[in-house]
């Protein structure tokens, strides 16, 4: 126990004691690794250190340089280090007894309000604000600052007596409130950072944090856009930073360390709106991390990440994991352009600037084009390097392509930007002089016709304006399924706002992220799937202070069968939406959960081939064995997952799959449940039985749904189907999704 308290001493007044001097050739081939080593070893006394200490021994042969390669021990919530590793070492240590997984340090990257009254959570919605104020929201991110009004700490007690976190301050960081229980920052890399703090240079922390459990404030917006109420969705949860992400990214190193003490302090739930390429369960972070979470009773809530519409770009897809997809609310940002010629065109991006009362000269970028430098790219998407300074000096310039010409205008000391983009763009950016994104086809079409027609072609872009849309859509970023680390389960598993989200801000950061940006804010305007993450992370919370006893799982399983299906504009169909967008309060009464506990996802890991010996490690055992457990042997994903999946890896094979279900009844102890099934041709279901008699609450029944089909024609590549449990009060829903591989997926 000592031995712990000392780590987290060193930790986090010490990040570096040990200075790192080592001798030879070696020095520079050493890299972070990470040696996970499962649950905390029981039972005995153990001095986790020295533990760690002796196995770098055993591996580089000297005591001396085992002193020197350790960067940091984990041990508060799981047992693992990190070390400076040759790759011989490193192999060396995968056969060591009690270690799972030795993984080189990567860098994962962020997933960069009306929102609540959206998802039905008006201001003065029913809450449980004794346990509500309890509750703990842990967020791993870039940090927090405590200059934005969000975390106005008035009218709050002290924190919950079972808090065991800690308020680091530092650089432009004086301390913690009532409100923002804990900070704390993580950063083994080297060197050492000077003057470190939990302070959020970047914004996104202090977004996300706010979006989650933000104060109510009135009159919030950006420059006046977007004016409003801004606040989380439990505005009486407390707090705790975890800062772990840095210019360089969020390391594995940093974030298994934010876990560790963030499990160990007490948080209740954990939002990571961070990701990086899927990776094996045990040689991932947030998989390792929130696993351990998970068997404490904490839910880990993430984002999906930002690779959309590609499919295969799904981040974050552990079982235990709530993976969260980026979905539209019924507002954006509208940024109206005016023509000398009298007509309007309305684009999409969040414009700050208002205009002198003045239309300003108009050209495009091919007409722009600095002619003696054609080989630097394409003028008519206004490629750095390309444009003639004199032509855009003062003017508006409409450029094609995709994305930051703002910031080539603007370095060009151009008067604004109309970029034309192949589709409409479903989120808004925030541009650095005044711009608006319109679509190439129509609108910029009609602007580029009447530049070539006109002899002085004028303009002029509005500040931006909200207005109303149809929603929810799934953003066009909100990364795809199918994943390939747990093939037949399907991620994301459900959809939270994630665009044009206004929170809450850093005022040490500027507007767009850009030094060069003089605007700075307590709040603004931002879209990912990170910002979805936390409004799943909050209704996720919300649910828990009403059913305080729910499991991880079946608090997940409550948002999942109660969130609305969605329509999306490609075909990825639940592969980009899950079970659908969010509805908190429907999911307090979800009337059955597809719960799990620990021993379900056990059984899942066996199923997928992990041995005896790496589960004993995980989870702190002796002597378990697997055969003991497994689930029928013919079940296709060998998990009670509320929803249903298929890969089918041969474009001939026939659709064959079975999923074996329990569930359990929340709902009234007497009710009974008929199964509605919806499938598309070409794919049958049955379920076996489909009809469910609940006598008492709690009671779990167990059913089958057995899918077949003829092999899929070549064209479909997606059966979207679904089950849903009616007892008339609930309706408990289940995305059921096939999904064919395309045939050079085999080669
Ligand atoms: C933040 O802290 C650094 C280091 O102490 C200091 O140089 C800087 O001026 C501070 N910035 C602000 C805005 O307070
Ligand atoms: C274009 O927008 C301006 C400013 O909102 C408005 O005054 C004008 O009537 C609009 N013109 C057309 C043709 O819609
Ligand atoms: C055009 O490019 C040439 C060659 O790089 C450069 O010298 C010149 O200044 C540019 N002209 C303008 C008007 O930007
Ligand atoms: C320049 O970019 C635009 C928009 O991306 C594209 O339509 C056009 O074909 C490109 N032109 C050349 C010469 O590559
Ligand atoms: C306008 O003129 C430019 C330069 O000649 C040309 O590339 C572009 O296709 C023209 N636009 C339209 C809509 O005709
Ligand atoms: C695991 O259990 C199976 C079935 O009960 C048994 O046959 C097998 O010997 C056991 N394995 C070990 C290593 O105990
Ligand atoms: C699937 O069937 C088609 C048509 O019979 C055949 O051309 C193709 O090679 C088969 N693909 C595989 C992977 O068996
Ligand atoms: C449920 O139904 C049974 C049989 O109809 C009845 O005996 C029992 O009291 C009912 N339980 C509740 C809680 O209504
Ligand atoms: C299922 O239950 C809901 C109540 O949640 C009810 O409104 C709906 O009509 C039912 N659907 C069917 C198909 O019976």
């Amino acid at each position: 126990m000592k031995m712990i308290q000392n780590l987290s001493l060193l930790f986090v007044f010490c990040f570096y004691c040990l200075p790192i001097v080592i001798q030879g050739s070696d020095q520079h081939e050493r890299k972070p690794y990470i040696v996970y080593m499962g649950e905390m070893p029981m039972g005995r006394t153990y001095a986790i250190k020295e533990h760690h200490l002796n196995l770098l021994e055993a591996v580089t042969g000297s005591q001396k340089i085992a002193r020197q390669i350790r960067i940091h021990s984990y041990g508060k919530s799981f047992n693992g280090f990190v070390a400076r590793l040759l790759p011989r070492e490193a192999k060396k240590l995968r056969g060591e007894d009690n270690v799972i997984s030795v993984f080189p340090n990567t860098h994962n990257k962020l997933h960069t309000t009306r929102s609540w009254d959206y998802l039905g959570m008006t201001l003065n919605v029913n809450r449980r604000l004794n346990i509500e104020s309890n509750t703990i929201v842990g967020v791993l991110d870039t940090g927090i600052s405590l200059d934005c009004p969000s975390f106005n700490d008035k009218g709050f007690g002290p924190p919950p007596p079972r808090w065991k976190g800690k308020c680091v301050t530092g650089a432009n960081f004086s301390g913690c409130n009532n409100k923002v229980i804990g900070a704390k920052y993580f950063y083994l890399e080297q060197p050492v950072i000077e003057n470190a703090s939990p302070v959020d240079e970047d914004g996104h922390g202090t977004h996300t944090s706010s979006t989650a459990a933000g104060v109510p404030v009135a009159g919030a917006s950006v420059d006046g856009i977007g004016r409003g109420t801004a606040r989380g969705g439990v505005p009486s949860a407390r707090i705790a930073m975890y800062k772990v992400c840095w210019e360089s990214g969020c390391s594995d190193m940093d974030m298994l360390a934010a876990f560790d003490e963030a499990i160990a302090d007490g948080v209740n739930l954990i939002s990571v709106s961070i990701g990086g390429p899927p990776r094996d369960f045990f040689s991932d972070p947030i998989a390792i991390g929130s696993f351990h979470a998970m068997r404490r009773g904490i839910l880990t809530s993430c984002s999906a990440g930002n690779d959309g519409p590609d499919l295969n770009s799904v981040e974050n897809v552990a079982p235990w994991i709530m993976t969260v997809a980026a979905s539209s609310i019924d507002r954006e940002y509208a940024t109206m352009v005016a023509l000398g010629d009298g007509k309007n065109a309305t684009g999409v991006s969040i414009n700050t600037f208002t205009p002198e009362n003045k239309m300003y000269p108009l050209i495009s970028g091919a007409l722009a084009a600095n002619h003696s430098r054609d080989d630097y790219g394409n003028a008519s998407s206004c490629d750095t390097g390309t444009l003639s300074k004199e032509m855009v000096m003062g003017r508006i310039v409409y450029c094609l392509g995709q994305g930051n010409q703002d910031w080539t205008i603007k370095d060009l000391g151009g008067a604004g930007t109309i970029v034309g983009l192949d589709e409409r763009a479903d989120f808004g950016s925030i541009t650095i002089i005044p711009g608006s994104y319109v679509e190439a086809n129509t609108v910029g079409k009609q602007i580029d016709l009447y530049i070539n027609n006109t002899k002085d072609p004028v303009a002029i872009i509005y500040k931006s304006i909200s207005t109303r849309t149809p929603a929810p859509r799934i953003i066009s970023f909100s990364s795809r399924g199918p994943q390939s680390i747990a093939n037949n389960i399907l991620k994301p598993d459900l959809a939270a706002p994630g665009a044009d989200i206004l929170a809450g801000f850093s005022n040490l950061a500027t507007l767009t992220g850009n030094p060069q940006d003089p605007r700075h804010n307590v709040f603004n305007i931002l879209s990912g799937t990170s910002m979805a993450c936390p409004h799943a992370t909050a209704a996720a919370a919300y649910v828990k202070s009403f059913r305080p006893g729910w499991s991880p799982a079946a608090i997940k399983s409550a948002l999942m069968t109660t969130a609305t299906p969605m329509s999306i504009k490609d075909n990825s169909a639940e592969l980009g939406s899950g079970a659908g967008q969010i509805n908190p309060l429907s999911a307090i009464h979800p009337g059955l959960l597809y719960d799990m506990n620990m021993n379900s996802y056990i059984a899942y890991l066996c199923k997928e081939g992990y041995t005896n010996t790496n589960i004993d490690i995980l989870i702190g055992s002796k002597g378990f064995n697997c055969s003991t457990i497994v689930p029928p042997p013919q079940s296709t994903d060998g998990i009670n997952y509320p929803s249903m999946h298929i890969r089918i890896l041969s474009p001939n094979s026939t659709i064959s799959a079975i999923f074996y279900r329990s569930v359990t009844n929340v709902g009234q102890a007497n009710s009974t449940y008929k199964a509605i099934v919806t499938a598309p041709k070409g794919l049958s279901i049955e379920v076996v039985p489909d009809i469910l008699q609940f006598s008492r609450l709690r009671q779990e029944l167990s059913f089958k749904v057995v899918l077949k089909g003829p092999p899929m024609p070549k064209e479909i590549s997606i059966l979207s189907a679904s089950i849903e449990w009616n007892d008339s009060r609930h309706s408990v829903r289940s995305p059921i999704l096939v999904y064919k591989e395309s045939d050079d997926f085999m080669k």
